[in-house]
């Protein structure tokens, strides 16, 4: 796609519109920070699926042009445009942030026809070898440092460099590696770092996408997509935390969840009864685990037709979960999009009726396999058919079900990939899968959203395995099907960091691992190191080792009910940190490098990160180690059991037998906790317990109902605890709508 010369440029508003001899491009000043660059080579006036309502701001800028270079000048940035739309942005001073790349793709590997076909022979994927060119394509510079992070759930490591990846959403059951390109979710949003300056990158087009980040050829990383505009946003900040900001302006920040659903949940495919079900829900009460939910799985639907209820396994609808409300438990149950196709099923004749299913280009519906064998899959991208999955929710919540967790809604299907040609709509614009399928988890997640509000009156947790940018503004997410291994333990960390940093602040992965047999001491160091985890969930697979505590020994019952109780320690901490991201859209769990970027030790640390910005946690992620080389940053650090101080900048080894998770709280801290309770809404939390540090220090904690809505309409206590060196702590209350705690301690460390 060469754009050739530059003819001549128009500004009108925040636009600059360039002719080009073979088409033409869009410079948008979105904000001061924000600049939105476009190839409308497929479509004008695209209106993004991530980002809803204009987000421009009144800009001050000004357009010139030397030597036919446009130069777009703020009080940030310099913006250069060229012949071929080459980019090149520069800061305020003049100094380079970012570059296209002006070469040719070269792939760093040359093989001859011979060993080709050798790999071949073996079996081996010879279809990489050569540079393969996108219909859409935008090439950039890398600086021999530059790092990369975000691209939401993608595997490996927290850094991307020198790894390629896939947007398009996959149900892999296969172990998920290092090197897997697709998985589930679609966020084609990255955190550049280079030496002296980071900045974001949103490519928002839901087709198929590329990104290689110096994989192919480390002078370059690239982003490439089989289809649609290249349209993607250039972010400035100063701090990664701007950047971080900025794009949860753009795309919407994740939404104030209800204090329980960040409580724990336990789960398995496999509760085949009420019996069964019953029998967890008692063993967590029995053996003293706090828990919200016993989640239900497929098994509870009859026949896997969604929307319906087993009631020869599962007794009369609502029975079950009614009886163990009483007891605390919220029922959770799962959704899967493919609706069964047979006549005489509600679902299947009303959608049929009113024409709510994707088609195949002929008119007919479009059938593929999944659960319930035949099926059908809504087309959700229409608002009628949103409105009409949404109100179905109600034959649940009639039943007493509190949330909903999204399943294969990448959209899986048994029998193969649903076909190109598949038609879906986009709001009243008919298009096809290719553009719809990275979509298709986020519009499911939009219905379920808007159902569960209107029908509940409480903000809905909405657990999705596939979405798309924007999607945190609606759902929850965890990382589908990982394994009982100690590489997926490992893998948590970076998975969760970058999640938090691409938007999804309330994600988790499944305790224990899902597939294969977890033992007791993977469990063990599993369920230390998802303390903090914001979504808490331990799940596993039908066929697998069992993996609820008590299936162990004492010592493991011991070791996950400390790890429990000290989540519900300091849920209000976590609670804080999500009404924080409200305003910040930083997530509850972050590496290192967001607080410390220029601080080399942390851009590749994989093995701890931080619980906001005053608690670091390290824990052990290697079968049989009882130490944990643990890396401190700047400033002093406390441990959280003994109080022991801690220098920074500095590597420690701490002892870590099989009970212990080692969490170090900043200096200047104040950390609000709470007495542990077998399940929110035991009791009233009338008691803050405010954890602290020596040093200075200022903290704004939030109370309110931890349910609805009602906060915004001010009925919330928001406190400001400071404490100077004297280690005197003073108490205000900056905003009074609630019934306040009857007691504040303080516990000095
Ligand atoms: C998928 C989900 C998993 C669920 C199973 C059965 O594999 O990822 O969490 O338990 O389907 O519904």
């Amino acid at each position: 796609m060469k754009l050739g010369k530059i003819k001549k440029y128009v500004n009108e508003g925040n636009r600059i519109s360039v002719d080009y001899e073979n088409g033409k491009a869009n410079v948008y000043l979105v904000t001061d920070e924000i600049v939105r660059f476009e190839i409308p080579c497929w479509m004008e006036n695209y209106a993004s699926v991530a980002i809803e309502g204009s987000k421009e701001k009144p800009c001050n800028y000004k357009v010139y042009d030397i030597d036919n270079v446009i130069c777009i000048e703020n009080q940030n940035m310099k913006v250069k445009i060229s012949d071929d739309f080459f980019t090149e942005i520069l800061d305020a001073e003049g100094k380079k942030i970012l570059s296209d790349y002006r070469g040719e793709r070269i792939i760093q590997r040359t093989l001859s026809d011979k060993s080709k076909k050798e790999l071949a022979a073996e079996g081996h994927d010879v279809s990489n070898l050569e540079a393969h060119n996108y219909k859409v394509q935008i090439i950039k510079e890398i600086g021999e440092g530059d790092c990369f992070y975000g691209l939401g759930d993608k595997t490996g490591y927290l850094n991307k460099r020198d790894y390629a990846f896939e947007n398009w959403n996959s149900d892999i059951p296969q172990i998920h590696n290092e090197n897997m390109p697709a998985i589930y979710k679609s966020i084609p949003f990255m955190i550049g770092k280079t030496c002296d300056a980071v900045y974001g990158l949103f490519f928002d087009n839901t087709f198929h996408s590329y990104m290689d980040f110096g994989k192919e050829n480390s002078n370059y990383f690239y982003y490439g997509a089989d289809d649609g505009n290249l349209n993607y946003y250039f972010l400035y900040g100063k701090k990664m935390t701007d950047i971080i900001r900025e794009y949860t302006y753009l795309t919407g920040r994740t939404g104030l969840p209800q204090l329980w659903t960040l409580g724990y949940h336990q789960c398995r495919w496999g509760y085949e009864s009420a019996d069964d079900i019953r029998a967890v829900a008692k063993g967590m009460r029995d053996n003293r685990i706090p828990c919200e939910s016993v989640q239900y799985d497929i098994d509870y639907m009859d026949g896997y037709r969604v929307f319906t209820w087993d009631d020869e396994k599962y007794g009369k609808p609502g029975d079950l979960i009614s009886e163990l409300e009483k007891d605390g438990f919220k029922a959770v149950v799962i959704i899967d999009p493919a609706t069964k196709k047979e006549d005489g099923y509600f679902m299947y004749d009303e959608g049929v009726s009113k024409g709510y299913f994707a088609t195949n280009p002929d008119g007919s519906i479009y059938v593929n396999k999944v659960w319930p064998g035949d099926a059908t899959f809504p087309d959700f991208g229409r608002e009628e058919v949103r409105r009409w999955w949404a109100d179905s929710h109600k034959i649940l919540t009639d039943m007493g079900v509190k949330a909903i967790w999204n399943d294969m809604n990448e959209p899986a299907s048994f029998e193969g990939p649903l076909p190109e040609d598949t038609v879906f709509e986009i709001n009243g614009r008919i298009t096809d899968h290719r553009e719809f399928h990275n979509v298709y988890g986020h519009f499911e997640g939009i219905a379920t959203y808007e159902g569960m509000k209107k029908l509940t009156g409480k903000r809905p947790l909405v657990i999705t395995r596939a979405c798309y940018s924007g999607s945190q503004k609606y759902c929850a997410v965890w990382t589908g099907d990982n394994q009982s291994i100690w590489a997926h333990l490992r893998m948590l960390i970076p998975q969760l960091c970058n999640l938090g940093m691409s938007g999804f602040s309330l994600a988790g992965t499944d305790i224990g691992g899902f597939g294969a047999d977890t033992n007791k001491e993977l469990l063990c160091r599993w369920i230390e190191a998802a303390v903090f985890s914001p979504f808490f969930r331990n799940h596993s697979a039908k066929g697998s080792k069992a993996q609820e505590p008590w299936k162990f020994d004492e010592q493991v019952m011991d070791i996950y009910r400390k790890h429990v109780e000290l989540r519900y320690t300091f849920l209000p901490y976590i609670y804080d940190l999500f009404y924080q991201g409200l305003e910040t859209g930083l997530p509850v769990m972050r590496p290192l490098v967001l607080h410390y970027e220029d601080d080399v030790n942390t851009y590749n640390l994989n093995d701890e990160f931080l619980v906001g910005e005053n608690v670091l946690v390290s824990p052990v992620v290697e079968q049989g180690a009882t130490k944990k080389l643990v890396y401190l940053p700047r400033g002093t650090w406390y441990d959280y059991f003994t109080g022991q101080a801690y220098e920074g900048m500095q590597y420690i080894v701490k002892d870590a037998p099989l009970d212990v998770c080692p969490i170090f709280i900043r200096e200047g801290s104040i950390i609000p906790t709470y007495e542990v309770v077998q399940y929110v809404g035991e009791k009233t939390y009338d008691r803050l317990i405010l954890v602290t540090t020596p040093g200075d220090a200022s903290y704004d904690h939030f109370q309110d109902n931890g349910e609805d809505y009602q906060f915004e309409e001010g009925k919330y206590n928001l406190y400001r605890f400071t404490k100077t060196e004297d280690e005197k702590l003073v108490t205000e209350l900056i905003h009074e709508g609630y019934k306040k705690y009857e007691k504040i301690d303080i516990r000095r460390l």
